[in-house]
């Protein structure tokens, strides 16, 4: 009797901890997060709300999430990278640092965020996507006596030495952004003297993409090198921000969501992955003034995101500028020509 008892419990403890050891691993999900830290946040919270999967959430800009799953590819410890503009993922799944994977909400997206899936194996989507300008303080511009700009050559002017400010391209997604849409917008060459004249008027490198809006919208900074919606979401939340699409045309995001290949919560990520794209998820980016065109075309857009349509966009090659060839050698010649011209 005894001796039953005891192999019984033995047998019982054992298939509890197995049950238990699973449930917990079905529980969690290491979320890393390029967009804006309070979609960010928000998606963290209503996934957690929706499935009782615990998530542990990190935001950094995309180059550096980019660079810290490479770092971990031995020892993979993400799950899920959601948000951040499109290049790192792409230059992420050409290195196999993801895994592919074909979400059935597949069919109710735009045909430029399959596109996307598509050029890279299935192994990144896009979810969204937004347009590049910049942006200004008009109270602090009428205060230094600066003309209003228009163009992205009106940013090499003299007299806004000090006044313009955009993030590093090695750790920011917009800025690399940046740097290859004035590379397709004036040829390489001719690219690389205008972000070196631009050099000459930048007061700081951020690390983080929106930081220079943010900046300007405290009247720390005049112009701000960002996604125009990104400056959008300034002048909605009160502040005296204007929002320029330069005169000349301008390059644009893809932003991107992955699966990290070895993921330690596969299924946790595919579900995180279909809930993303839903419309009625990707709408919810209106609650934290977030306004890029989402992917869904069934998402809500509000009257106040930019319209993509009325801008002169280049047709931005994300196939080179992704790649991961293309994007080391651009990101060093910037470093190399660029950023070590005393200012
Ligand atoms: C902001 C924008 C996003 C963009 C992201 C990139 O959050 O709203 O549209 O994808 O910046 O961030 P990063 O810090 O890499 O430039």
């Amino acid at each position: 009797m005894k001796r039953t008892f005891t192999a019984l419990s033995t047998t019982t403890i054992a298939l509890l901890g197995a049950l238990s050891g699973h449930a917990m691993a079905a529980e969690k999900l290491t979320y890393y997060c390029s967009a804006q830290e309070d979609w960010c946040q928000l998606m963290a919270t209503g996934f957690e709300e929706e499935t009782g999967i615990k998530v542990n959430m990190t935001r950094k800009s995309s180059g550096e999430v980019m660079a810290q799953i490479k770092a971990e590819s031995n020892n993979p410890k993400g799950d899920i990278w959601w948000g951040g503009t499109g290049d790192p993922h792409l230059q992420a799944a050409e290195e196999g640092l993801l895994e592919p994977y074909v979400s059935p909400m597949r069919g109710e997206l735009h045909d430029w965020a399959i596109k996307q899936a598509e050029s890279a194996g299935d192994a990144t989507i896009g979810i969204y996507s937004g347009a590049l300008g910049y942006g200004y303080n008009e109270e602090v511009l009428e205060a230094n006596n600066l003309p209003v700009p228009a163009c992205w050559k009106d940013l090499l002017k003299p007299e806004y030495k000090g006044h313009v400010q955009m993030a590093n391209p090695n750790s920011s997604g917009t800025a690399y952004t940046t740097l290859a849409t004035i590379v397709q917008l004036f040829g390489e060459e001719e690219g690389f003297e205008f972000m070196k004249g631009l050099h000459k008027n930048i007061n700081q490198y951020t690390k983080s993409g929106s930081a220079p809006i943010k900046a300007a919208a405290r009247g720390e900074n005049t112009i701000g090198i960002v996604f125009m919606h990104d400056a959008v979401a300034q002048a909605v939340s009160g502040f005296p921000i204007k929002v320029v699409a330069p005169c000349e045309g301008t390059g644009y995001e893809i932003g991107g969501m992955s699966i990290i290949k070895g993921a330690r919560n596969p299924e946790n990520a595919q579900k995180f992955y279909d809930w993303a794209l839903q419309a009625d998820v990707q709408t919810r980016a209106l609650e934290v003034n977030a306004f890029q065109v989402m992917s869904n075309k069934a998402a809500e857009s509000s009257p106040m995101a930019p319209d993509m349509d009325s801008l002169t966009l280049i047709d931005y090659d994300f196939v080179k500028y992704g790649s991961s060839d293309e994007r080391k050698r651009l990101l060093k010649k910037w470093d190399d020509e660029v950023s070590v011209i005393p200012q």
